[in-house]
């Protein structure tokens, strides 16, 4: 495991290309595979989890090159996909496992799907009981936890409304809605992002949104298509909190995805104070993107709660991460759903932020983290849990913090943005502020 050493100071300037969006390159690739003919995917993402959903494809029997971003599909329609030989494996990819579980009810063979450890320690129930009320047969680890078994069923429409908002779910129905024997509806009561639905209409499926409710048609033909990959705002938002910390900066973050679902992020942070723009708005393939501006400005903090928890679930850490350096401090409320990512990430980020003398107050549904009152931040040794999110919130932290802090097993932004550190590195300009890797421990 590589450690990362993030000295403090300097300031971001430039002009960035954001990787792939991760949750829509997922989709693409996911999709992709269930048309007929050979789709191209430019920009997509270079996630490792995006990397973990192709090598299950290719396990199911489809042809996928993947060279410099561009990534090729070839489909073989809804019946295409071989039974695999060995147990897929979904690595750290949540996304890829509830997805693939969704497609793989609706096929004639069985099939089992695990991950790593920390995927392995996350809840299932909540896709395994849509899919079983469709008709599928899955068995699941004690506590419907991975590896699952699915064996694919003759699958019954459904109209269904998932206890937690979650786009993977819904998103795993909508899959093996493509299979059932009739309209399969999904209600929402939050709206979760809405990438799956309009890509499913990309390639030509009947998907109808109206109202919190996602209705689709079965048995489309799906044909290949040409798309491209917004960039990833997910990942933006970490190279926009180190703009934040870091007084002077100013960036420009090009083609950068938009979609109403997936940008109420940007909201909060104009809220905070933060000096952003939005620029050159386009559509894509269905997907909103534009270019985003910044420059460094002081914040006052906030509160997230309610409804706008689903909609900046993956932007939370970096959120409460930039507490320390608000007037008010930044509070998250009703987000339980938090402990349940790839880390228990309100345990994780508070107990990383502690570390580096932040005041931290930890809840069971969140965390309040002190403004610039509560002290002076201090480079500390930290460790993220394997986390690529709570990674790089710290490392952002860092850049604020008095002294160097050293990151254990920071690599694991590779999960969502492996160019991250590198990024920062090209933005500071500089050889003094850089985060410099060291050897194992
Ligand atoms: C994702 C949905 C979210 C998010 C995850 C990606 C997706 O999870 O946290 O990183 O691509 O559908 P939930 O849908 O479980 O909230």
């Amino acid at each position: 495991m590589s450690k990362k050493v993030i000295s403090p100071g300097g300031a971001l300037e430039g002009i960035v290309e954001l990787p792939g969006d991760k949750s829509i390159a997922h989709r693409y690739a996911i999709i992709a595979a269930l048309a007929e003919g050979r789709s191209e995917i430019s920009n997509f993402a270079s996630a490792a989890d995006c990397r973990s959903t192709l090598e299950c494809l290719r396990q199911l029997g489809i042809a996928i090159e993947a060279r410099d971003g561009r990534v090729s599909v070839v489909g073989h329609g809804l019946d295409g996909w071989k039974s695999p030989r060995k147990t897929l494996d979904a690595e750290n990819s949540g996304t890829t496992i509830r997805m693939l579980a969704g497609a793989l009810a609706g096929q004639p063979f069985t099939s089992r799907i695990t991950g790593d450890a920390s995927l392995r320690r996350r809840p299932m129930r909540r896709v395994i009981e849509p899919l079983r009320l469709m008709g599928a047969k899955i068995k699941a680890e004690e506590g419907d936890r991975a590896p699952i078994e699915i064996q694919g069923s003759p699958l019954r429409a459904i109209d269904y409304t998932p206890p937690v908002p979650s786009a993977q779910v819904k998103s795993a129905i909508l899959l093996a809605g493509l299979y059932a024997d009739g309209v399969t509806t999904v209600r929402e009561s939050v709206a979760t992002r809405d990438h799956n639905e309009i890509a499913l209409r990309e390639f030509g499926a009947q998907v109808e949104s109206n109202r919190g409710s996602v209705r689709i048609q079965p048995r489309p033909k799906l044909t290949e298509r040409q798309l491209t990959v917004p960039g990833d705002l997910s990942a933006a938002v970490f190279l926009i909190g180190a703009a934040l910390v870091l007084p002077g900066s100013s960036l420009t973050l090009h083609n950068v995805g938009l979609n109403p679902t997936r940008a109420r992020v940007l909201d909060f942070l104009i809220s905070m104070g933060a000096p952003l723009r939005v620029v050159s708005v386009q559509l894509s393939n269905g997907e909103l993107v534009g270019d985003v501006t910044l420059r460094h400005a002081p914040m006052a903090g906030g509160k997230v709660s309610g409804a706008a928890v689903a909609e900046m679930i993956d932007e939370l850490p970096m959120l409460a991460a930039l507490g320390p350096f608000t007037e008010q401090g930044v509070e998250i409320r009703d987000a339980q759903e938090l402990r349940v990512k790839e880390s228990d990430r309100i345990a994780t980020l508070a107990e990383g932020l502690r570390r580096m003398n932040a005041r931290v107050e930890e809840f069971p549904d969140g965390l309040r983290v002190e403004g610039k009152s509560a002290g002076k931040l201090r480079g500390a040794k930290v460790d993220p849990a394997g986390d690529h999110r709570i990674a790089m919130a710290l490392a952002v932290v860092a850049l604020g913090a008095e002294g160097d802090t050293v990151i254990q097993g920071a690599e694991c932004a590779a999960v969502s943005f492996p160019e991250f550190y590198a990024t920062l590195d090209r933005l500071r300009g500089s050889e003094e502020h850089s985060s410099r890797a060291s050897g194992s421990r």
